[in-house]
């Protein structure tokens, strides 16, 4: 049994949000009072948590799955979900994207508990932007987070940069020079129609080419070849001849959606079966109702073979998803 949808993507790459919490407020995000957080008691527990991941990686083929939120470094349990899962057999590779904040306390027992690897969230690496874009002073916070994470094998530690007319978006040689020196593979994101606050405007979106002539103007890239590319969002280049690299997502401006292996569980524990998607496939419901493992397990199949074959974005008719980025799980 497979996730497939009909045009012939198998998900293979499960994203699971375990909160929409989260104690930074990117504006691409969230607006700076936060947002109506979700009851507790609509929240996935860890052994329900735990119990679909199993079903993913026993029954749905699923061989990766990466921890998101909202932030999931603000879930208790995290380590004991990731201990948990890395005693699955067959054993799913594992994964997280954090802010980083308050990282460094965990990095050790992450690594211990079975995580991979980290990518970590960072925009700017100059303090007064990073408070003007997060609305928090945490900066030294999240570099010391991932220099832990590195320092506890956590690798590559991959970084994602969304860059913001106006406001960072002269910063992307100084991020990659910085990304380099530390040893951390750099990824710029275009930003996306997420936030909460809708406030999102393609005219004024920092675009891939944009992003890769500010780049060439420091450093030289060249392209890896398009087959070495596989399923993964990112196209890359290596850096001044390599082996460095940097990526660049460019999910708006040249869409990956033929490609694409994920499917998505979010903290309440609705399937989605895309980022952009209209609807969701609760599973929390049929589970507390007493439905097994089959049944789980068909219903999620259920809710991937209806996956659209793209985010429409350009569409005339394109509708941002009802819930924002943090609630979704990136
Ligand atoms: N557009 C692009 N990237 C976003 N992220 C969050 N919201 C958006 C958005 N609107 C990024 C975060 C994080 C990852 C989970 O997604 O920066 O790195
Ligand atoms: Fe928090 Fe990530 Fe949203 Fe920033 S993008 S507010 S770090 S959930």
């Amino acid at each position: 049994m497979v996730l497939v949808d009909r045009y012939g993507r198998v998900a293979t790459d499960l994203r699971v949000s375990l909160t929409d919490r989260c104690n930074l407020r990117c504006t691409y995000c969230m607006p700076e009072e936060g947002l109506a957080w979700l009851p507790r008691q609509d929240i996935l527990t860890d052994d329900e948590v735990v119990r679909l991941v199993r079903i993913a990686v026993q029954r749905l083929g699923v061989t990766e799955v990466r921890f998101t939120g909202g932030e999931p470094l603000l879930r208790r349990g995290l380590v004991d979900i990731v201990a948990a899962c890395a005693r699955l057999t067959p054993r799913p590779e594992l994964s997280l994207t954090t802010n980083a904040v308050g990282l460094v306390r965990v990095a050790g027992a992450l690594a211990e508990a079975g995580l991979d690897r980290v990518n970590g969230s960072l925009d700017t690496i100059r303090a007064d932007r990073f408070e003007a874009l997060t609305h928090r002073r945490r900066l030294d916070d999240v570099l010391a987070g991932l220099a832990a994470a590195r320092a506890a094998g956590l690798e590559p530690v991959k970084i994602n940069a969304v860059l913001m007319r106006g406001i960072n978006d002269d910063e992307a040689p100084e991020l990659l020079a910085w990304a380099l020196e530390h040893g951390y593979e750099l990824r710029f994101i275009e930003q996306m129609p997420l936030d909460a606050q809708h406030g999102w405007d393609r005219s004024t979106m920092v675009t891939a080419d944009e992003i890769l002539a500010s780049l060439l103007s420091v450093f030289s890239l060249t392209p890896l070849p398009d087959e070495a590319r596989g399923s993964a969002p990112a196209e890359t280049w290596l850096v001044n001849g390599g082996p460095e690299r940097v990526g660049v997502i460019a999910s708006v401006t040249r869409p990956f959606c033929g490609a694409c292996d994920r499917t998505r569980l979010t903290a309440e524990g609705e399937v989605r079966n895309c980022l952009f998607a209209r609807d969701e496939s609760d599973l929390r419901g049929p589970m507390r109702a007493g439905a097994d493992d089959e049944e789980l397990a068909r219903r999620w199949q259920t809710a991937m073979a209806g996956k659209a074959a793209g985010h429409g974005i350009d569409d005339p008719g394109f509708l941002q998803p009802a819930r924002p980025m943090s609630a979704i799980g990136g």
